[in-house]
């Protein structure tokens, strides 16, 4: 159903057909919500609406839960609202009782055991009402919303077997190599193909990459991040082509705006109506939010 607030599941299904992904794009505000429907809209593809619990946090989860169905009703897409990092069974059903479609519970910083118990209890309560629910194993390397690993623990194929089969999860993402934020290589980037072949082979699920922003080379230079670099379009190609089939997004959603509202701000410091630079610097995030779909799920290269 177009304009309606779908499972990712259902989504999800979409890729499966088309061996690609869909891209799971993280938003703050309206500026960014709009730009990720409107490319959605115009590329007719599907896409995932995701909240960190910091966005929830920033915007307040009744205006996310007010805006939301709205904003995909304008624009006559097929999204899915999903809770990104929930760290809580509280969490989780804040989200759900807000109409989320889909939720990620991220126990993976808890001992193995407790992982499954959590992800399990939350299953158990999203399957009889059609909420799609990911999970993690394993750790991302950087800083992950409040949790951070000094090195990434790679997911073991076995112990994601042995996961999918005592949780019963939707989906579930992986460490193989990538981690949030704008500093995920210090070398050539790299990601465990393998590791993700037999991960899918195993448990036969939908698997998400996380921290796969591409953090290009123009926007680095013109914001001064020095060593910043992220995932390489080919390499996240591959890795869909693999059995990743959600693709989760931030940074380079965060570094358009940015470049966007710093060119406005420079060019045209005078200027007191924040609409005329948030206009601008929401147009970045819509270049980018396309950018994203065409290599998610489009698979085009950029
Ligand atoms: O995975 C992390 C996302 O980039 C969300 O980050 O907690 O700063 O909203 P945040
Ligand atoms: P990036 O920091 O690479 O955009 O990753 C975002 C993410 O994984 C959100 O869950
Ligand atoms: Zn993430």
């Amino acid at each position: 159903m177009k304009g309606e607030l779908v499972p990712s599941a259902e989504l999800i299904g979409y890729a499966e057909e088309r061996n690609t992904a869909i891209a799971s794009l993280n938003f703050n505000n309206y500026e960014f919500l709009n730009a990720i429907c409107r490319a959605a809209a115009e590329l007719e593809v599907p896409v995932i609406l995701a909240t960190s619990e910091g966005a929830i946090r920033y915007m307040g989860i009744d205006v996310i839960s007010a805006m939301v169905p709205q904003m995909v009703k304008r624009y006559g897409i097929k999204a899915s609202l999903h809770l990104d990092h929930g760290r809580s069974f509280e969490t989780v059903m804040l989200a759900i009782r807000y109409g989320y479609t889909s939720v990620m519970i991220d126990a993976s910083d808890k001992p193995y055991e407790e992982n499954v118990r959590i992800t399990s209890e939350v299953v158990r309560v999203c399957k009889p009402l059609g909420i799609t629910v990911e999970a993690e194993l394993g750790v991302l390397a950087g800083v992950e919303d409040e949790v951070s690993a000094e090195k990434g623990i790679y997911t073991d194929p076995q112990q994601a077997k042995d996961f999918v089969e005592k949780t019963g999860v939707d989906m579930l993402a992986v460490a193989v190599g990538t981690s949030h934020g704008a500093y995920k290589f210090k070398g050539e980037p790299h990601i465990d193909i393998d590791r993700v072949r037999r991960i899918r082979e195993l448990t036969k699920k939908p698997l998400v990459l996380h921290g796969a922003s591409g953090v290009y080379r123009e926007f680095v230079e013109e914001l001064g991040l020095e060593g910043a670099k992220g995932l390489s379009d080919d390499l996240l190609i591959k890795a869909i082509k693999s059995g990743i089939r959600k693709v989760n997004t931030d940074t380079d959603l965060r570094m358009a705006f940015m470049v966007g509202l710093r060119r406005s701000l420079s060019k045209n410091p005078k200027e007191i109506d924040p609409r005329k630079h948030l206009t601008p610097a929401m147009e970045e995030v819509y270049k980018m939010a396309s950018k994203r779909l065409r290599v998610i799920t489009l698979g085009e290269l950029s």
